[in-house]
């Protein structure tokens, strides 16, 4: 009997997804400056209780940061050297059959600082010549204009997001690329998972914990800048380039009440109406009433300019899209019960679920219970920007890479996105997180692997580089060819 194919619809977006800072490397080439990724530090496989900690970076670590001028302790300066061999690396996206590609563009190497008001146009011209290469082999950019990284000067100069002024830096650096990039690239994303400023406000903010009294004022603050950012982005996308659409980038965080005991239900209920604030804000136009308890409950006071309610209610965006990874649980008797982590966000153990390797509890269903909820609320076009396995790749004897479980791992969520569009959700495509190995966001390792492509690099930066298609790779490029899964 012939197989069967369960097909997506045409025109679908299929690829992958990477970010600037996690595979460029070339810190300090072409005129780049010191940016926030720079001065991430390397650490192996943490554990639950660590991450937090990992994430309020101190003054100290950024001074010590800056005097060294290695790449040693700090992987995402080397990256997978995509900088400079990003043509090697597109052929194959493109043997894959990619038909889109995300990526991000380094803030720093545009402007180096962040407050000149020149471009640097060694920066401007990688990207042109990188996002042409791309179209070269027919595949369509999707720019993130901001992922995890801002130019460390102006941490340090104006404390990142909570300064007010930066709003205005990066409008001038988002119009600079609109107007350059307007015949190359058609769908853009403003800020990669806006919320997760919440959990790592130094990655996403340029908060330095330590320099502000109320941390939890100082970055509802600074999101708010970035709402106010995004929103203007959008704004002048839409009359630099008519033909293009632009979207929020949202980790969605789906949470399930461990029982149906009501106080569970509410829990849960909290979760994730907290985890869609970014995305009211930016697809509804306003801040939603739920989080007014929240402010009034923390002492929080959001400083807005005469104007900003009007440019959030006018600039939504285009289309939503988001990471998924695994799903939580929360319960009234959390402290009591078994625990697991991811990098951003843990919570109590789903006993129906298997974990990864690093303790992401994995769920495809939960993808289809995603796309349905987000649809739901805001009927508008989904795209899947993130989702994917990491886990330690084994070389065989014979050179190849048997991945097996991430082909597994993809499958069953790719099969959940199938479901969802049967459901009625629109989905403008899939790009799988990391599509060649890179640096890790969270810890810089580089053992932690999500690619269709091995990369020959370890944690300590030893290695050839030499790119190696997966078993996975190749996979991946029939679900492509046939526009969909075999059953
Ligand atoms: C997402 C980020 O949160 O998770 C990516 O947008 C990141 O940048 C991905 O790489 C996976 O996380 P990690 O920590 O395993 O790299």
């Amino acid at each position: 009997m012939a197989n069967t194919v369960k097909k997506f619809p045409e025109g679908f977006l299929w690829g992958g997804a990477i970010s600037a800072n996690q595979a460029e490397g070339a810190w300090n080439v072409g005129g780049k400056g010191l940016s926030t990724a720079d001065v991430a530090v390397y650490r192996k496989h943490l554990k639950r209780d660590e991450y937090e900690k990992h994430y309020l970076i101190t003054n100290e670590q950024i001074e010590e940061a800056m005097k060294d001028p290695t790449d040693k302790k700090y992987p995402k300066r080397r990256g997978i050297d995509f900088y400079h061999r990003y043509k090697e690396d597109l052929a194959l996206f493109a043997e894959m059959g990619f038909k889109v590609l995300r990526t991000s563009i380094a803030w720093t190497r545009i402007f180096p600082r962040g407050d000149e008001s020149e471009p640097n146009e060694e920066g401007l011209r990688f990207y042109e010549n990188l996002f042409k290469e791309m179209r070269k082999h027919g595949i369509e950019p999707l720019v993130t204009l901001s992922h995890y990284e801002m130019p460390l000067y102006l941490v340090n100069e104006y404390g990142g997001w909570t300064n007010r002024k930066v709003v205005d830096f990066f409008v001038h650096y988002a119009k600079t690329v609109f107007s350059r990039y307007k015949e190359l690239v058609k769908y853009w994303l403003t800020f990669n998972e806006i919320d997760s400023i919440i959990r790592h406000p130094f990655t996403s903010g340029g908060i330095v914990p330590e320099r502000f009294e109320h941390l939890e004022q100082a970055i509802f603050q600074a999101l708010h800048h970035q709402f106010v950012a995004s929103a203007l982005a959008v704004k002048y996308c839409h009359e630099i380039i008519p033909d293009a659409k632009i979207g929020c980038m949202l980790t969605r965080l789906l949470t399930y009440p461990y029982s149906c005991h009501p106080e569970d239900v509410l829990l849960a209920q909290k979760d994730n109406q907290f985890n869609y604030f970014s995305s009211d804000v930016q697809v509804r136009g306003e801040y939603p009433k739920f989080m007014n308890r929240y402010f009034r409950e923390k002492n929080i006071v959001i400083e807005k300019k005469v104007g900003d309610d009007e440019i959030l209610k006018q600039h939504t965006v285009d289309f939503l899209s988001f990471s998924y990874y695994m799903s939580l649980v929360n319960s009234i008797n959390a402290e009591q019960m078994d625990k697991v982590c991811g990098n951003i966000a843990g919570g109590v153990k789903n006993p129906y679920l298997e974990t990864s390797e690093w303790g992401w509890q994995i769920d495809p269903v939960g993808l289809r219970i995603a796309l349905n909820d987000l649809y739901d609320r805001y009927q508008i076009p989904l795209f899947v920007v993130e989702n994917g396995l990491g886990a330690t790749d084994k070389i065989e004897e014979d050179g190849s890479i048997q991945d097996d479980y991430r082909i597994d791992y993809l499958k069953k969520h790719i099969e959940q996105v199938y479901e969802a569009i049967q459901d009625g959700v629109e989905v403008m495509g899939y790009t799988s997180w990391g599509c060649i190995d890179i640096i890790s966001a969270s810890t810089s390792e580089m053992e932690k692997r999500y690619g269709f492509i091995y990369v020959d690099q370890d944690n300590d930066g030893n290695g050839t580089l030499k790119r190696i298609p997966k078993k996975s790779f190749y996979w991946y490029k029939e679900v492509i060819s046939e526009n969909g899964l075999k059953c």
